[in-house]
């Protein structure tokens, strides 16, 4: 257990750190953050620094009192996360909410993908998350803080066209549970957000590549529109776990219960499942690509 570094404070002005803000649904989620009644200090994390502070003139136009900062980090390089964590602490004296919601898809099969992007999805997707998370945990706890983790609903069942996205979903998904269950008793809540897809720069990057590769993802293609949910609706129902904490919200529900389907069927019948999954998602790979002609 990490002891408090810090007394406990009022969070008058609660200091909220968002990951990935320069874009989709980080962007929307301080947006709703500044139209909400609560005057938060916004700290916007992401690489796009321009585009973090455009969004910062944003947020002060919707509501003049806030304070909205920006900071420019790689979450892939391993500084990132702790120097990311010394800045906001040593700029606002902690940090009361933490949103991790940096993250990248690479919708290619794993044996076509190119190793280097491997580890670069990992270290956004998962490890970044717990370290930056380990970092700022002593605030957190000194200020019965609140971590809010965006996984995915793509957990429900392995899509072999996103089997290295879906692990570090997974990966996420297992620890957010384990530390609520170790930060039980010290005040800090710990939620996962499990949307479906969400129309924004990551779907449009995901079916680019798929596209630009010459093969479709029946999966993918059918998740828009009807499945696809507004980016403006995902953020209201994240940014409402600041009053409703919970331990677990899937986006929407009706929006995902497809992928739920499709995992039970799984689980219960793993042949069928196995069959189900491939037959919807893109064709079996005649000869992996060797790693070095990865593209
Ligand atoms: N869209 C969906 O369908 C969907 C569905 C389920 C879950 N999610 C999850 O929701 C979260 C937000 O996704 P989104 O749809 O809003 O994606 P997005 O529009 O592509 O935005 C991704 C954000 O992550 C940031 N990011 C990427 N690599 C980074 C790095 N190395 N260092 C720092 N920041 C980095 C990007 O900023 P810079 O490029 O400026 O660094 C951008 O702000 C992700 O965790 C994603 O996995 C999305």
């Amino acid at each position: 257990m990490v002891e408090a570094h810090e007394p406990p404070q009022s969070a008058a002005r609660p200091v909220v750190l968002i990951t990935g803000a320069s874009a989709g649904l980080g962007a929307a989620l301080a947006c709703e953050l500044a139209r909400g009644r609560r005057a938060p200090t916004i700290v916007l994390a992401a690489r796009r620094l321009d585009r973090l502070e455009r969004l910062a003139g944003e947020l002060r136009k919707i509501d003049p009192t806030i304070v909205a900062a920006t900071v420019a980090v790689d979450l892939a390089d391993p500084e990132g996360p702790g120097r990311l964590a010394r800045e906001v602490v040593d700029r606002f004296g902690g940090v009361d909410v933490l949103i991790n919601n940096a993250g990248l898809g690479l919708p290619t099969q794993f044996a076509e993908a190119d190793p280097g992007l491997i580890a670069r999805q990992v270290a956004v997707n998962l490890t970044a998350p717990l370290l930056l998370t380990r970092h700022c945990l002593p605030s957190l706890v000194g200020r019965r803080g609140q971590i809010i983790n965006i996984g995915s609903a793509i957990t429900c069942v392995a899509n072999s066209a996103l089997g290295a996205y879906g692990a570090t979903k997974a990966g996420l998904a297992y620890w957010n549970d384990a530390l609520r269950r170790e930060l039980a008793g010290t005040g800090v809540r710990v939620c996962l957000v499990e949307p479906g897809p969400i129309r924004t720069e990551f779907m449009d990057a995901i079916e680019s590549m798929v596209t630009d590769g010459g093969r479709t993802d029946p999966i993918l293609d059918n998740a828009a529109p009807w499945m696809t949910a507004e980016v403006w609706d995902v953020s209201r129902r994240v940014v409402g776990l600041l009053d409703r904490p919970r331990r677990r919200i899937s986006m929407l529900r009706r929006l995902v219960w497809p992928f739920r389907l499709l995992g039970v069927i799984a689980r219960l019948c793993p042949p069928l499942g196995d069959r189900v999954v491939v037959t919807l998602s893109r064709r079996p790979l005649s000869s992996p690509a060797t790693a070095k002609d990865a593209p």
